[in-house]
């Protein structure tokens, strides 16, 4: 599929949604961040507000559930216009069925792992998947420093995820931008969530193909 960038829909101006994802045409996704106050320290939006943006939005739409039950929960993102749903794995109850869930669906189905947890565990659980998603800084806000220390996990998820077969999709979130997306991309990532790095550019869709190319250019795949 190649290097993909979903610009975070959280550090966009939430009044005028529409009006924000029609500044960012090049983007291959719009990522939209759903946090609860439970599971992260921050509460954005719902099923509703994310329908809204889906019914008006050229781009697909990659839901990022930072949210308790996510297994309750993701069937009405995909219903509301979510091409991509991604759960975090320290709060799904069944990852297996709820990835099947997903997929029965027609939707992408993603694994999130916070800094600290380690991928290894579920390494049985990438054939369910269609993404595995190294958050690369703590979830809940944006605007974060890029932890240098996530490096070595998506080394080892791209190489188990070679060894797993198919095509499953590697993304980073947290603190990516024309400093740090390089090191992403050596490592193993293919797609890129930033949020502040695009929606803080003069011109985000500029800075969503200057990051693109950057990727490119440092992109350890063929
Ligand atoms: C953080 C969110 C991110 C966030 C990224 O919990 O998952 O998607 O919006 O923002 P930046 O790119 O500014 O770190
Ligand atoms: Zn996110």
């Amino acid at each position: 599929m190649g290097i993909q960038i979903s610009p975070s829909m959280l550090s966009a101006d939430f009044a005028n949604l529409e009006a924000e994802a029609k500044r960012i045409p090049g983007a291959d996704w719009l990522h939209v961040d759903v946090m609860d106050n439970h599971f992260v320290p921050n509460l954005t939006l719902g099923v509703p507000v994310l329908e809204a943006l889906a019914r008006v939005a050229e781009q697909p739409i990659d839901a990022h559930l930072m949210i308790e039950d996510p297994d309750r929960w993701a069937p009405a993102f995909i219903d509301a216009g979510a091409t991509s749903v991604t759960f975090h794995i320290e709060a799904a109850k069944d990852p297996v069925r709820l990835a099947r869930q997903i997929r029965a669906k027609d939707a992408r189905a993603a694994m999130a792992l916070k800094p600290a947890t380690p991928i290894e565990p579920y390494k049985d659980l990438l054939r369910e998947l269609d993404m595995v998603l190294i958050m690369t800084v703590e979830p809940g806000f944006g605007g974060q420093k890029f932890l240098d220390n996530c490096l070595p996990k998506i080394r080892r998820t791209r190489q188990l995820l070679d060894k797993t077969g198919g095509d499953i999709w590697l993304q980073v979130d947290g603190g990516v931008s024309l400093e740090t997306i390089d090191r992403c991309a050596e490592a193993g990532a293919d797609v890129f969530v930033a949020g502040s790095a695009v929606f803080g550019a003069d011109v985000p869709d500029d800075m969503v193909t200057e990051l693109r190319t950057r990727a490119q250019h440092h992109s350890c795949l063929g």
